[in-house]
């Protein structure tokens, strides 16, 4: 008898290549001690959060005896926290937002969920450059829509527009972009997203409907050496921004993002609608109550102490890896490298890594096969100690 749907049981089968290498790593954490094995699997950021989530902590103890504190409340989120969120995201955006332009949701997850929820019909197609951030696929499809990838550009993983225009059909419904990208490390420029816009805006007019410009961008505040992340919503109406503050405000368990539209997008009101419909009946109902308090808190406070902290551990990884012979590119932004697995095969290389008890992800994980990828979201000694694993690797 079947439990689950064909669908379900094909996706568990399929399972993911980071909650393998999760589960692999934890195996050999039980086998070798804690200490021996160099886990660079997982995105998940080590740093404390702001000291003002800390403080805010303690204001939330006493509010939390006040009836109703953690009750429901709109389903876009608190209005007060809305305002503020428009404020600073529309100086990031350097476009004029006001509440009625953000939605408050469960993580960037949740926001992309709600916005597909919203726009797709049944067999649309969502774009997305590869390699990607692989959970996409399972979004788009879980309200209908068919993600299809396009490569990206060969010297340096920005966007190949050429591509992308050709994979433009009648029924494209949106193209996300990841900058900073997970896994590539790759930001891309302000002409490449121009020209993005341009494309897919030439699409709308030509097939009727808007072809939405999704930015992703939960790695916003990690690019390096004074390198511009650019903003999307001044390029075109169909712009939309999804972001979080798991990785900048270390509030990834916390589960508190935001969607932002165009506020000269004809028909804006109605998408606001169904996107705060949608978070709703998905199931989120609401954004999190403490979550919310907690944004507002470090909203606005400064990540240069973890942008330092991440620069210091990209230069040691940089370093190892160079030394012992990786070809890569050092990435502009985000905790990740993506180097080229040695002899092409990321999934061989990546068993060959687990022997030497260093975890990585194979790139085919991400559909960038002949990659693997490295987080660095993990504490210098973790680095450190790598280096003899990663030489002895390479050599076979
Ligand atoms: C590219 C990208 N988008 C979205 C997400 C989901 O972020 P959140 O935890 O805010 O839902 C992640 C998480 O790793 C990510 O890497």
């Amino acid at each position: 008898m079947n439990v689950v749907s064909a669908q379900m049981a094909e996706n568990i089968a399929g399972g993911s290549m980071i909650r393998r290498m999760f589960e692999a790593g934890n195996e050999l954490k039980k086998k070798f001690g804690e200490e021996a094995v160099c886990d660079f699997s997982l995105g998940n950021p080590d740093l404390a959060p702001p000291p003002e989530v800390s403080g805010e902590f303690r204001l939330l103890e006493s509010r939390s005896r006040e009836p109703g504190s953690l009750g429901y409340m709109s389903n876009g989120g608190f209005s007060w926290a809305l305002d503020k969120l428009a404020a600073w995201l529309g100086r990031q955006q350097k476009t004029e937002l006001t509440r009625q332009e953000v939605m408050l949701s469960c993580g960037a997850a949740g926001a992309l969920n709600s916005f597909f929820h919203t726009v797709l019909e049944p067999g649309d197609e969502v774009l997305a450059i590869a390699p990607y951030f692989v959970e996409y696929g399972f979004y788009a499809a879980n309200h209908g829509g068919i993600l299809k990838t396009v490569p990206c550009r060969k010297n340096d993983f920005g966007p190949d527009i050429e591509a992308v225009a050709s994979a433009i059909s009648p029924r494209t419904r949106a193209l996300i972009v990841n900058s900073p990208n997970n896994p590539s490390g790759a930001v891309y420029s302000a002409e490449d997203l121009r020209r993005l816009a341009e494309v897919l805006d030439a699409g709308s007019r030509r097939h009727g409907r808007p072809i939405y410009l999704v930015a992703d961008e939960p790695y916003r505040f990690l690019a390096y050496d004074g390198c511009e992340v650019p903003p999307v919503l001044p390029l075109s109406p169909h712009a939309v921004v999804v972001s979080s503050f798991s990785k900048n405000y270390g509030l990834a368990g916390e589960r508190v993002g935001y969607i932002a539209i165009s506020p000269l997008l004809e028909g804006r009101e109605t998408l606001m609608a169904g996107l705060v419909l949608s978070n709703r009946t998905l199931g989120y109902v609401n954004p999190p109550v403490v979550g919310q308090y907690l944004m507002a808190a470090a909203l606005g406070t400064s990540t240069d102490d973890a942008l330092a902290i991440y620069a210091r551990r990209r230069d040691m990884l940089a370093e190892i890896l160079d030394e012992a012979g990786y070809e890569f590119m050092l990435p502009k932004g985000t905790f990740y490298f993506f180097p080229k697995a040695p002899g092409g095969d990321d999934l061989a290389f990546v068993e060959r890594l687990k022997e030497h008890l260093i975890l990585a992800v194979p790139g085919s994980g991400f559909g960038g096969p002949g990659y693997f990828r490295l987080s660095f979201a993990v504490p210098d000694a973790v680095i450190a100690r790598s280096r003899e694993g990663f030489a002895r690797a390479i050599r076979g």
